[in-house]
């Protein structure tokens, strides 16, 4: 599989796993688990019986991915608690993850992990999971077709960050000094820096305001960048 933020979404999952993949879409994660005999069961669900048909496809023309169930599933709404043991929900908005969560939140708890990958709102998706009873337990992130990529394991438990930027940015990445964070932190510092430039030739006034909070930003980028650093 050449997709290296689904291969980084597999590896946090514990192996003999019964596992629920939200919103599976080509099913390209249940059929790695179950060809690499990684899971025991995987339950693959989407909201688009039309998307989850490209796995159904799949799964008529082999009869070796047997351990794959299909389900049209609004976010956890047809799964029982306790039905399986990890459940998977990547490649979404953070602000989808936290609604699909909240509305089922019991039977997102009965599982003993989940592996969240959301494509922005990360500072919203981690809150969410403090405020609700979640701890952050591990951390993976990825650059793939130029595009940044954090990858969030969390289980039941209490924890709270004492910073902003650990939200935004996640604690335990900055712990692990991540490269791939620190390419993230230069990037965003470089697209403020031209944007200031651009500004400037403006020659606006009312453009100061703007350009302040945009040197802020850099300011709070560096700090979190110098903890990479250290
Ligand atoms: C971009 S695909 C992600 C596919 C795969 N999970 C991945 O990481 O590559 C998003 C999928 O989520 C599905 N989806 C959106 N909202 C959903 C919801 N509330 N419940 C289940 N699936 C949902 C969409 O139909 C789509 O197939």
């Amino acid at each position: 599989m050449q997709q290296y933020r689904l291969i980084k979404i597999i590896n946090m999952i514990e192996n003999n796993s019964i596992v629920a993949d939200i919103g599976t879409d080509h099913g390209l994660i249940p059929i790695f688990l179950s060809e690499k005999n990684i899971a025991k069961k995987i339950i693959a669900s989407d909201i688009s019986e039309k998307s989850l048909y490209k796995l159904i496809e799949k799964l008529n023309n082999s009869y070796l991915l047997d351990n794959i169930e299909t389900r049209v599933s609004d976010g956890l709404g047809k799964y029982k608690p306790f039905e399986m043991d990890t459940i998977v929900i990547s490649g979404m908005g953070g602000l989808l993850i936290t609604d699909i969560l909240k509305k089922d939140l019991t039977i997102a708890k009965s599982a003993n992990n989940l592996i969240l990958q959301a494509n922005n709102s990360l500072y919203e998706l981690r809150k969410f999971l403090h405020e609700n009873g979640f701890k952050i337990i591990e951390e993976d992130d990825l650059f793939e077709n130029d595009k940044y990529y954090q990858i969030i394991k969390t289980e039941v438990g209490l924890e709270k960050y004492e910073n902003k930027y650990e939200y935004e940015f996640g604690k335990l990445l900055i712990e692990k000094k991540s490269k791939s964070l620190y390419e993230q932190l230069n990037r965003l510092i470089k697209i403020n820096s031209n944007l200031i430039e651009d500004l400037k030739e403006i020659k606006n006034p009312n453009l100061k305001d703007r350009i302040t909070e945009l040197e802020e930003e850099i300011l709070y980028y560096s700090k979190v960048r110098g903890l990479i650093e250290d």
